[in-house]
């Protein structure tokens, strides 16, 4: 596996909304070089960038037109190669968002396939071979694209109506229009698809965040066909590519690890609990203290036993597709929410503007297939500039409003201030990197998860020893026993220390502690 994701800690960008140097209202590549030096001294040493190639952007570049060129308002491909480079210089690494899924409809193969007379594309994507013969019940297939062409067929939708799928072939072909995983045509999409990865890689990309990474094979309800897929694509980048690195939008781990991914996100969706963390009705880390970690805990140590040794999984705080971390936790919570996010095996990821909290804008209009998604994903607030230092363009031709409120939190204050949550977060990077328990692949043991109570006591245990970590988000002191004596020296404290008498811990309210373990 890639050494560098022992110790990484992943800034997602969002390019249309993190920094605007050419005043179009919209974000771009030069302004992620600009901001670079800042990622890295807030602790992050690796870079999510959410698509950036030629789109019609009806779902934000998650619809490719072009998987070969950057998308014009954010640059050029020079742009991104200088991105690549300027990031290895300050020993930084980069993904791309791959979509393999599916394309725009504007793609030029899409194009092809559309039309009635046979060509190379006719079966690059899931048709059926006639207009009224749809899809009805096939897994994995989001209703049809009819009647734009004159092909006598659906296609498949794999996400919104405009994002035809891919065809990667079926597990278990039933209709005479549904190719097997084996099938030239279902063979001739994957390799096309390694072309994509090998460009981008070969100019100095890092790897990929991998986009519905468990959606390619058609009807595989096992998911053992879209697995095998995926290990085809793993073998092929260990061959040419042996650092490039492989994070999977799958939410499933011992699926996707399984398929060669190095990682798996936990998600707003799938089984995971993570709803439970930041983003329920009564929120763990909440000080309300109604929540209920034990359901997390248990899925993530049956994850976890399923795939140690095989992979990672890891956790966001946030992404461009749910509601922010800020929505219901303010700054004193999300303080401890980080010290979990940042003490946990798997690289973690912060969503940009969720070191500072910057809030979930509610019910503003949609901007390019947001929807409710849109409120997270407004322009970076980085100083009491013009526009929060995100652009000089009118206001009103920004990419997406900003938050109006006149205390929105910004880069430059939370610098300023003692205490702030973005200080908070820095000093949890740098205790990461700089203990070999807390890296990704150290191990994890939940001392004490229990349903409906608090606190949350886990162990890092790695090569050079073991740390305690004790979260109490609670408005009230708790207290428990755990299965072991310990002594140990505290290495950080947030809001309090929590006292440790041998096996029984008492954390202060709202309290995170951080210790070595000495024995
Ligand atoms: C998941 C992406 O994160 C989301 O933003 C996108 O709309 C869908 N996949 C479709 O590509």
């Amino acid at each position: 596996m890639s050494k560098w994701l022992d110790n990484a800690v992943f800034y997602e960008i969002y390019p249309q909304s993190f920094k605007d140097t050419n005043s179009d209202g919209i974000g771009d590549i030069q302004g992620i070089i600009e901001k670079l030096d800042y990622v890295r001294e807030l602790g992050c040493n690796a870079i999510w960038l959410n698509p950036c190639f030629a789109s019609p952007f009806y779902d934000a570049g998650y619809d490719v037109e072009d998987y070969f060129n950057v998308a014009p308002r954010y640059g050029t491909n020079e742009a991104l190669k200088e991105l690549f480079e300027k990031a290895h210089e300050k020993n930084m690494h980069v993904i791309l968002d791959l979509v393999p899924g599916h394309t725009s409809v504007k793609h030029p193969w899409f194009k092809e396939s559309m039309k009635p007379t046979e060509n190379e594309y006719t079966n690059r994507y899931v048709w059926t071979d006639d207009i009224w013969t749809d899809f009805k019940d096939v897994q994995g297939v989001f209703g049809s694209i009819r009647g734009m062409s004159d092909r006598n067929g659906c296609c498949a939708v794999n996400f919104l109506s405009m994002q035809p799928a891919l065809n990667y072939g079926f597990a278990n072909p039933q209709e005479s229009w549904q190719f097997s995983t084996s099938s030239k045509e279902a063979i001739a999409t994957r390799e096309a698809m390694k072309e994509v990865m090998s460009f981008w890689l070969s100019m100095g990309c890092d790897g990929f965040r991998v986009d519905m990474a468990g959606s390619l094979v058609k009807n595989d309800d096992d998911s053992k066909e879209t697995i095998k897929l995926w290990q085809n694509f793993r073998n092929f980048l260990d061959e040419k590519f042996p650092e490039a690195v492989l994070i999977s939008e799958w939410g499933e781990p011992e699926k996707s690890l399984e398929g060669g991914f190095h990682m798996d996100f936990l998600l707003h969706f799938g089984t995971s609990n993570y709803m439970d963390l930041f983003r329920s009705e009564n929120p763990y880390f909440s000080r309300e203290g109604k929540g209920d970690i034990s359901k997390f805990a248990n899925k993530y140590m049956e994850n976890y036993k399923l795939t140690n040794g095989k992979g990672l999984m890891c956790i966001p705080s946030g992404n461009h597709d749910m509601p922010r971390i800020a929505h219901k936790l303010d700054d004193e919570e999300l303080k401890i929410a980080f010290a979990f996010l940042l003490t946990m095996p798997g690289a973690p990821f912060i969503y940009y503007g969720d070191e500072i909290g910057m809030k979930y804008l509610e019910n503003i209009t949609s901007v390019e297939g947001g929807y409710a998604r849109t409120g997270s994903r407004t322009p970076m607030q980085w100083d009491n500039t013009v526009n929060a230092g995100f652009s000089t363009a009118k206001k009103e031709d920004l990419y997406i409003m900003q938050d109006p409120d006149e205390d929105r939190p910004t880069v430059k204050r939370q610098m300023e201030t003692e205490n702030s949550l973005y200080k908070e977060v820095k000093r949890l990077t740098n205790l990461r990197v700089e203990n070999e328990p807390l890296c990704s692949n150290a191990g994890i043991e939940f001392l004490y998860a229990e349903e409906k109570t608090y606190p949350f006591i886990y162990k890092r245990t790695g090569k050079e020893g073991s740390i305690l970590v004790v979260l109490n988000p609670s408005k009230k002191g708790a207290s428990c026993e755990v299965n072991e004596n310990l002594s140990c020296e505290v290495i950080y404290s947030n809001n309090g220390e929590a006292v440790i008498d041998k096996s029984i811990i008492t954390a202060p309210a709202c309290s995170a502690s951080i210790f070595k373990i000495m024995k």
